[in-house]
């Protein structure tokens, strides 16, 4: 009957799609040959352009972004000391290390773009993964790049007019319409010249490194010179005063998580990646370590030229570092270019991974279906990307900063902690998929937990922003519900495009275990 029939075609798959080794078209033993498969259902085969220095910029480029040049204020608010807003700074980046260790783990071993997307999908099932995409592409994504659009807009109009006192910004007209047309900018170079959006991404990558090296250096430079700089960041009376309460820490890292976002960019262009199952593992090892030396090195700058008074009061730390470091305003404006080049970059940068997860995802079916399509001179993912931009500006305009970025955080963090706690979900269900990496499983438990605690965090705290979260989410199972009403679970439709081209890809290669 159509019924045994069916439930034997998928244990056919579930058996066989992930055994080890012959069914393994893992990339880099045959590169050739993977590229050669077509992973998707479209018929289409991207070329691997991205090299390990391309992907660590991926990661470092959006990293680095806007945070560490205004949070740090916020930080040491909540925790009233030096040393503790410190150890906060490393904490935020060691919960990074560990979620990109995780997502080490499943990119490496599913070999599809399109980030959370594809893991949620092949752990949880098509539900998942279709909220997580409903959520990061239609809200997440394009509200993240409108806030580093803006910000990147409000330095460049504050390097522009401001006078010596700062006091002279122009008005939010103005600021918006700048940002929207860097927003077009980017969507422009991104649909005309691939290859150049990743020269771009890595030249700006290396701008804001030189940029933080310029910082770093010159606040040690102080500290090294200034016995009495030393003893106030160095003072152990500080750590006494400290506010270590779970709130104040957590609201603490919360602040610091924004600076540290980005960590899982590069599993968006994982196709384009090219030889991943090494270089996903390395360029995570280097990209990671890196960004969070360089705040630690910026934010103990900060503090050896500014007292914590300062810090606190101000929202563009890194501009008050300048002015005052040089003792004119210049410095500031220098500080405004270094910070407006850093957001350009991680703008870009923003764009090519949620442009990827878009392009993927309508691939799969789960998105609407005309956002899927190479350019057929300029080989962009050109549809998704105008899609994603135009988003973008649309919430540019009412651009309540603050909402904003609650509203990004809590949906995104429940994503980052289902997905990793896929790993654990797909270890047990899967235990004969290929794992060329494998991550340490306390890593995947401590994760968890903490990003479960932050997110009932923001829930408390920033309660308006997560119930709006909370209904999109409900929204979106609705249009899934829709969506898939009338799908017949006999003909396979219980099981997304995604599932069976990928196990098409992993099937025995005498080919008789056909799933479709
Ligand atoms: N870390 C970046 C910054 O400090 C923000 C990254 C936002 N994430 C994103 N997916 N757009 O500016």
């Amino acid at each position: 009957s159509v019924k045994d029939d069916d439930a034997d075609r998928i244990s056919v798959d579930n058996d066989l799609d992930f055994e080890m080794g012959k069914l393994n078209t893992s990339f880099d033993e045959n590169e050739e040959e993977a590229d050669a498969i077509d992973f998707s259902t479209g018929g289409e085969s991207s070329s691997r352009t991205i090299n390990l220095f391309g992907g660590v910029s991926l990661v470092v480029g959006l990293m680095i972004g806007s945070g560490i040049f205004a949070s740090p204020g916020s930080i040491l608010s909540e925790v009233e000391s030096i040393g503790v807003s410190l150890v906060v700074w490393m904490m935020g980046g060691l919960l990074a290390m560990a979620g990109a260790l995780c997502y080490v783990e499943l990119g490496t071993s599913i070999p599809k773009g399109g980030g959370e997307y594809a893991y949620l999908e092949l752990a949880y099932g098509p539900l998942a993964s279709f909220l997580f995409t409903f959520t990061a592409a239609l809200i997440a994504r394009p509200a993240s790049n409108s806030i580093i659009a803006i910000v990147c807009s409000e330095y460049i109009s504050k390097a522009i007019w401001a006078a010596d006192d700062g006091s002279d910004v122009p008005s939010v007209l103005i600021v918006k319409g700048i940002a929207i047309a860097i927003l077009l900018a980017v969507c422009i170079l991104q649909c005309v010249d691939g290859n150049l959006a990743m020269s771009v991404m890595k030249s700006t990558t290396v701008a804001k490194l030189l940029a933080i090296a310029i910082i770093s250096l010159s606040g040690l430079w102080v500290l090294v010179t200034s016995s009495e700089r030393r003893n106030v960041v160095f003072s152990t009376k500080d750590w006494s005063d400290a506010d270590i309460s779970p709130t104040a820490l957590s609201n603490a890292v919360v602040a610091s998580l924004w600076a540290y976002d980005g960590w899982n960019n590069l599993n968006y262009a994982l196709e384009e990646f090219q030889n991943p199952t090494r270089n996903l593992p390395l360029a995570i090892l280097i990209a990671i370590p890196l960004v969070i030396t360089c705040y630690l090195l910026v934010n103990v700058a900060y503090l050896a030229v500014l007292n914590v008074a300062e810090i606190m009061g101000s929202e563009t730390v890194g501009v008050s570092y300048g002015t005052k470091l040089v003792g004119h305003s210049w410095g500031g404006t220098l500080v405004c270019l270094f910070v407006a080049v850093s957001a350009f970059g991680a703008l870009n940068g923003s764009m090519i991974g949620g442009s990827r997860l878009t392009h993927v995802a309508a691939r799969d079916g789960m998105a609407p279906r005309f956002l899927y399509g190479l350019h057929p001179t300029r080989h962009t993912p050109y549809k998704a990307i105008i899609a994603q931009s135009m988003l973008s500006c649309l919430y540019i305009l009412p651009g309540d900063f603050e909402q904003l970025l609650a509203f990004f955080s809590f949906g995104m963090w429940i994503f980052y902690a289902l997905t990793v706690m896929s790993v654990s979900v797909l270890r047990r269900n899967r235990p004969n998929m290929v794992r060329p990496f494998r991550v340490w499983t306390p890593l995947v438990w401590i994760f968890t937990l903490v990003a479960w605690f932050l997110v009932i965090n923001l829930l408390v705290s920033r309660t308006k922003a997560c119930v709006a979260c909370l209904v999109f989410l409900a929204v979106g199972a609705g249009v899934y519900g829709f969506k898939s009403y009338g799908n017949t679970p006999s003909a396979g439709g219980d099981r997304s495009p995604f599932i069976r081209s990928y196990t098409k890809v992993h099937q025995q290669p005498d080919g008789d275990d056909e799933v479709e």
